[in-house]
């Protein structure tokens, strides 16, 4: 993490801002280049221990003479009355919300046709609905009468996002929030707009990819003539105990993600807080319910996902233009 920034030293003296998920990955990198710009960044997190330890690490980079300060709240987003609370405590603190980054979010690889219930709501529940409760909270104690930013950082779930659906939704649910807001809190100052990452690489999704194990030996299945996975004693590369034993997916699926990125390259937390620290600012004066893709254009480019070679799909209604298909691929065949 580089305290570093593009903008002007000072450009964000006085301001307060609202990280959630501040104590990791694109969060952390927000939270270090608004502190940079002299920001005083509260950052929130359910998990107290990491938190407190980021803002630890965090609160190093302030040079004695800013006005920057930083301060951990634990809070689950997903509980209006903890993000009741973490709005009171930063008004108390602090006497003013200028900025609400919605970062936190979390989710877990799974096949749709697997998730249970309570996975998928517990996946809105963080993405969306804590998303709503942050702005909700921040808008009705003080940006309703005093104006402010919002960013929401979403995903590149432009073309859907198999293998993690309920996030998918969640994030295009929020994208859409983000307009209606734009709107409705409009004649009170107040912008709100999104980010969408491609795949960023940090040290924190890199862990949380381990659990990808399964599902992407899952996925092997149709292409594996057994239609199974294999058992130890068969020596195949798809077996359980192989499954069980896979420690390194985290850097694999990074690597995975490379040829689908225009850039030839994973995208860093630090490329991400500059577009953030630029909605905020008064750059963006003027834009507000938009999106940025911050993906090297990878939203536009390929899919990760592999669909296997199948004949599942209907046939086409029959007609003169199937009929002078049927044709050409007999004489193909002939021909051949
Ligand atoms: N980051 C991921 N999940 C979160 C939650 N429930 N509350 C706050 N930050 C989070």
């Amino acid at each position: 993490m580089a305290a570093r920034s593009v903008f002007r030293s000072g450009l964000f003296n006085d301001r307060v801002a609202i990280v959630t998920g501040g104590a990791t990955g694109i969060g952390k990198a927000i939270t270090a280049e608004l502190l940079h710009l002299g920001c005083r960044v509260v950052i929130a997190s359910r998990k107290a221990e990491r938190l407190e330890a980021a803002a630890g690490e965090l609160s190093q980079l302030i040079s004695p003479s800013s006005a920057a300060s930083i301060t951990a709240l634990q809070c689950n987003i997903r509980q209006e009355d903890q993000v009741r609370e973490l709005v009171a405590s930063t008004l108390r603190l602090h006497g003013r919300i200028d900025y609400l980054v919605n970062n936190g979010g979390g989710q877990f690889s799974s096949p749709a046709a697997n998730m249970k219930l309570k996975g998928w709501n517990a996946v809105i529940d963080t993405n969306l609905t804590g998303t709503f409760l942050c702005c909700r909270e921040v808008y009705r104690a003080w940006m309703k009468d005093h104006g402010g930013a919002i960013v929401n950082i979403i995903a590149d779930m432009w073309r859907g996002f198999p293998g993690m659906a309920h996030t998918g939704a969640a994030r295009a649910a929020v994208e859409n929030l983000t307009k209606s807001l734009a709107i409705e809190w409009a004649s009170s100052g107040i912008r709100i707009n999104s980010i969408a990452p491609g795949t960023i690489f940090s040290k924190t999704a890199m862990e949380n990819y381990k659990e990808l194990g399964p599902m992407i030996f899952q996925m092997a299945v149709p292409c594996i003539p057994a239609k199974r996975l294999g058992l130890p004693e068969e020596g195949t590369i798809f077996s359980k105990t192989a499954m069980e034993n896979y420690k390194e997916l985290g850097p694999m699926i990074f690597q995975m993600a490379v040829p689908c990125i225009p850039a030839k390259r994973l995208g860093f937390p630090e490329e991400i807080s500059p577009a953030v620290c630029f909605l905020l600012s008064p750059a963006a004066s003027f834009i507000s319910g938009a999106t940025l893709k911050v993906d090297a254009g990878q939203s536009l480019y390929d899919s990760v996902w592999e669909i296997p070679d199948h004949s599942s799909w209907p046939a086409p209604p029959e007609g003169e233009n199937v009929g002078a298909l049927r044709e050409l691929m007999k004489k193909l065949k002939h021909k051949l």
